[in-house]
């Protein structure tokens, strides 16, 4: 059967307080509205997803440009139900047949899975009705539409928390905000809502009660866990939505092999990859699409975002690494940072308080204290002293330094880019490096050390003749 996903995307998010659309909000480091697309996507047979945009569509549509879904508008937020039917025509192309399903999912509930959906459409295949709605049942129901059933266990109607009297408020069986209806009947019908007295909205919720009307049964399907049909309104939801994602991330790891410290501690995005063997520690981030081999250590507070870690790796404590790669074996932190394309060489050490920024540090190479190497090609079995700094940046733009193999840079050396130094050369502590040291050859950029012997004697013999006062 053909089934359309179509997901309410328009809305302001009001009870966010944000100049962002509530879609674009991140819960587990993705948008609420990605994770509902990963959702949909995952979905089989599902003949095409369509994103119903409006509060800064761009931005929105910009976001989901990779998910190769369609979009409609809805140029102005009218209610949910004014949102579906801005998206009629894209639904209706490609010949629709009368007995074709169409789901509707909102933006704001990323915690749904895709084997729920496929449950949902199961059960309305699978029936005479003319929908079937998801509701579960909250001890606080506070904020969502409230599910009024006939005596045959049916959808009646969904009243709103706005509209419902104190006895409605009591219920505590609730509209998730899934449905799947049948295509022809839910077009045939959307046009009959109203506006909502109270807001002037069209609420999608008031189809439940029009189909009925009209001899097309609602059916309940209910699930028993609501944990993954919570819909995020304000900050305090997304925080919790948060969490539970960042949960299950942990869980899935763990039970994928990966050996987690406090794992309520940890913040890990739903794209990272980690593999077996692997310890991570407690309070520990690791965003974006990093990728972390087997067997390393993630040190306590170490932050990584979109790097690549390859196995055999430790990161001590309190590192940040952004956008970089780590090779097999290699050594940094703790208190360490690589950024912007660093690249540290297999078995290569960088220690604490070093500072890698587009710079390669080659196989087996050490800068273990206190450096700042920026813009930098340094091959393989270098030693980079305490203290080292490239020089890259002459107030007008970046240059490069360029190291050669098995080079001995000695501590509180300065290179001052564009510099080449040789292979297999040594540069005495202390230098300032302006130019081109040639391979294997010793280079002292620095004043020699002045010996006086007479010195602190004279000193004394002043002092003694001078009258005390
Ligand atoms: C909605 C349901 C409520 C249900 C709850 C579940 C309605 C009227 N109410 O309430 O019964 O219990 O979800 O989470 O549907 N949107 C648009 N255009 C609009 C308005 C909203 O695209 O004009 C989108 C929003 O971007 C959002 C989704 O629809 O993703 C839901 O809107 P929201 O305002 O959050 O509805 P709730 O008040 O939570
Ligand atoms: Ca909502």
């Amino acid at each position: 059967m053909n089934t359309t996903v179509v997901i309410l995307a328009a809305g302001l998010g009001t009870r966010m307080r944000s100049k962002r659309a509530k879609v674009l909000h991140r819960a587990g480091g993705m948008t609420l509205v990605e994770h509902v697309v990963a959702a949909a996507r995952a979905l089989t047979s599902v003949e095409r997803i369509i994103v119903v945009t409006g509060h800064q569509a761009d931005q929105v549509e910009a976001v989901l440009a990779p998910q190769g879904v369609l979009f409609a508008r809805q140029t102005e937020q009218k209610g949910t139900g004014h949102a579906l039917a801005c998206c009629r025509e894209a639904a209706k192309q490609s010949g629709a047949g009368p007995a074709d399903l169409l789901m509707v999912l909102y933006g704001d509930t990323p915690l749904l899975s895709a084997g729920t959906l496929v449950q949902l459409r199961d059960a309305q295949a699978e029936s005479d009705a003319g929908a079937t709605l998801i509701t579960t049942s909250l001890d606080d129901p506070t904020g969502y539409g409230r599910v009024l059933l006939d005596d045959r266990g049916s959808v009646l109607q969904i009243v709103e928390q706005k509209a419902a009297s104190p006895d409605q408020l009591d219920i505590r069986l609730i509209n998730s905000g899934i449905y799947c209806f049948r295509s022809d009947d839910l077009w045939s019908h959307i046009g009959e809502i109203e506006p909502n007295a109270a807001s002037g909205e069209l609420y999608l919720t008031d189809v439940a009660e029009i189909l009925t009307r009209h001899g097309h049964r609602v059916q309940n399907f209910y699930v028993e866990d609501s944990s993954e049909l919570m819909g995020i309104n304000t900050r305090v939801e997304l925080a919790d939505a948060d969490r539970t994602l960042r949960a299950r991330k942990a869980q899935d790891l763990m039970l994928a092999g990966v050996t987690i410290e406090k794992p309520e501690t940890v913040s890990i995005d739903t794209h990272v990859h980690v593999g077996i063997d692997t310890v991570i520690e407690p309070f520990t981030r690791l965003l974006g699409n990093t990728s972390i081999g087997e067997d390393c250590r993630i040190g306590a507070g170490a932050v990584i975002e979109s790097s690549f870690i390859a196995d055999n790796v430790v990161i001590a404590p309190y590192t940040l690494i952004a956008d970089s790669r780590v090779e097999t074996g290699a050594q940094v932190g703790p208190f360490a940072r690589m950024r912007m394309g660093a690249d540290a060489g297999p078995d290569s050490r960088i220690g604490n308080f070093v500072e890698l920024k587009k710079t390669r540090l080659g196989a087996g190479s050490k800068s273990q204290h206190l450096a700042y190497l920026g813009d930098s090609e340094i091959g393989d079995h270098v030693n980079i002293g305490a203290g080292t700094i490239t020089c890259n940046y002459d107030g007008e733009a970046k240059h490069t330094t360029t190291i050669g193999a098995d080079a001995f840079v000695g501590s509180n050396s300065t290179l001052v880019a564009p510099i080449e130094i040789g292979a297999g050369s040594y540069i005495g502590a202390g230098s300032v490096i302006t130019n081109t040291v040639p391979p294997e050859t010793l280079a002292l950029g620095r004043a020699r050390q002045v010996l006086n012997a007479d010195w602190i004697a004279r000193r004394k013999r002043l002092k003694a003749s001078k009258p005390k006062s």
